[in-house]
């Protein structure tokens, strides 16, 4: 049976860190209070004009490509994920597919939030499964600073939010012993107000009788983008905290448990975990509740923060450029996120 690999994999990390004492310039926070709740003592932001959702992902592209030993011309499909487009419309696989004068290829945008690597893994996957494209490049990037409430009113989303690229190059593999495993994809959106952008949308305030915490001011989104809401800050993210941190505290172990389940394996046959880095206590949380070693979870969310879907590909790289993962390994990659939505693979890597 033929599975698909990762046959590369790379990352990109703008060089500029902001450290929680950074933000205290913006905001009324604490070093005390982020790396408490959060786990999280730098992220890098993305230089303002100069690098783009889409740059970064080039940067962290042409590495996996390098590592894949494939030239930009052999790559015959592109699954981008991200929620912090360069452009409204249209997506960041064609400014992809431009910036690194591919072919005319098929180029996929996936808007899956914190899950959306998964999601585009998963699709991917199917396509080498069947024979469709042999080097498919997965990437998730975000340029989140770019979209945040840096003043106080915005420090419960802001402070966790970090910019940078991952990317891999799927191939097909017969090797018996190696590749993607199984993918596992859910949804649920009845809490999709929860964690959300509102605006620009047009939603025309439909949705208001439901979870909208931030909408009591039921004219603000009556438009597509319109003065008032720029004044009241609802062209930011809202993110409902405590509802989330109990969500994805019963989706994450229950979406690995469900990969390891499907392969007939348990959390004892994991040489690494590699979880969306949501939340350093997420983690922990999830660590705790499937009973895993220390080394068999990997966590840089202290140095990069939360890059939605930039995380399990920055993650998974990082882990393997520190000889964390060998071949034969079997890994585990599992995210939560807005929508909600949640998902995991499971890799012999
Ligand atoms: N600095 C200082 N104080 C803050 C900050 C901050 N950056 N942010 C909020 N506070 C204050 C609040 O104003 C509030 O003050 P009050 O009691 O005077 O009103 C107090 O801290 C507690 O606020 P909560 O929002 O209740 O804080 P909570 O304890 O829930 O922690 C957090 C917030 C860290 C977001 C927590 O809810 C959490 O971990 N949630 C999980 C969500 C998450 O990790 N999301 C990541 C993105 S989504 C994803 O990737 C799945």
């Amino acid at each position: 049976m033929v599975r698909s690999r990762i046959a590369g994999i790379g990352k990109y990390i703008p060089p500029h860190t902001v450290t929680n004492h950074d933000l205290i310039q913006y905001m009324d926070t604490s070093d005390e209070w982020i790396q408490e709740r959060t786990g999280i003592r730098e992220r890098h932001y993305a230089h303002r004009t100069e690098e783009t959702t889409t740059t970064m992902s080039v940067e962290a592209a042409r590495i996996a490509m390098e590592r894949a030993g494939t030239r930009a011309q052999d790559i015959d499909f592109i699954v981008f994920a991200t929620l912090s487009p360069d452009y409204y419309f249209p997506g960041c696989g064609v400014l992809l597919q431009r910036a690194m004068q591919m072919k005319e290829i098929g180029a996929l945008d996936i808007r899956n939030q914190c899950s959306g690597f998964l999601y585009a893994l998963s699709v991917a996957d199917q396509f080498i499964k069947t024979g469709t494209y042999k080097n498919i490049l997965v990437v998730g990037s975000e340029k989140h600073s770019f979209g945040l409430d840096f003043s106080t009113r915005g420090r419960n989303i802001s402070v966790i939010f970090g910019d940078g690229a991952g990317a891999v190059v799927l191939q097909p593999t017969e090797e018996q012993e190696q590749g993607i495993l199984s993918t596992h994809l859910h949804s649920d959106g009845e809490s999709a107000e929860l964690l959300a952008m509102y605006n620009p949308g047009t939603h025309a305030n439909h949705w208001a009788a439901r979870n909208y915490a931030a909408f009591n001011e039921s004219e603000i989104g009556d438009m597509f983008m319109s003065h008032a809401m720029i004044d009241n800050a609802q062209n930011f993210p809202f993110m409902d905290g405590q509802s989330v941190f109990k969500k994805a505290v019963v989706k994450f172990p229950e979406v690995i448990k469900e990969a390891l389940n499907a392969n007939g394996l348990a959390p004892a046959d994991l040489k690494l975990l590699i979880p969306h880095q949501a939340n350093l206590r997420i983690s922990q949380f999830v660590q705790q509740k499937l009973q895993l070693r220390d080394d068999q979870v990997f966590n840089n969310i202290q140095h990069y923060g939360n890059t939605t879907a930039a995380s399990v590909p920055i993650a998974l790289c990082e882990a393997w450029e520190q000889g964390r993962i060998q071949k034969g390994d079997l890994v585990c990659l599992a995210a939560f996120g807005s929508g909600f939505t949640w998902g995991s693979a499971l890799l012999k890597w």
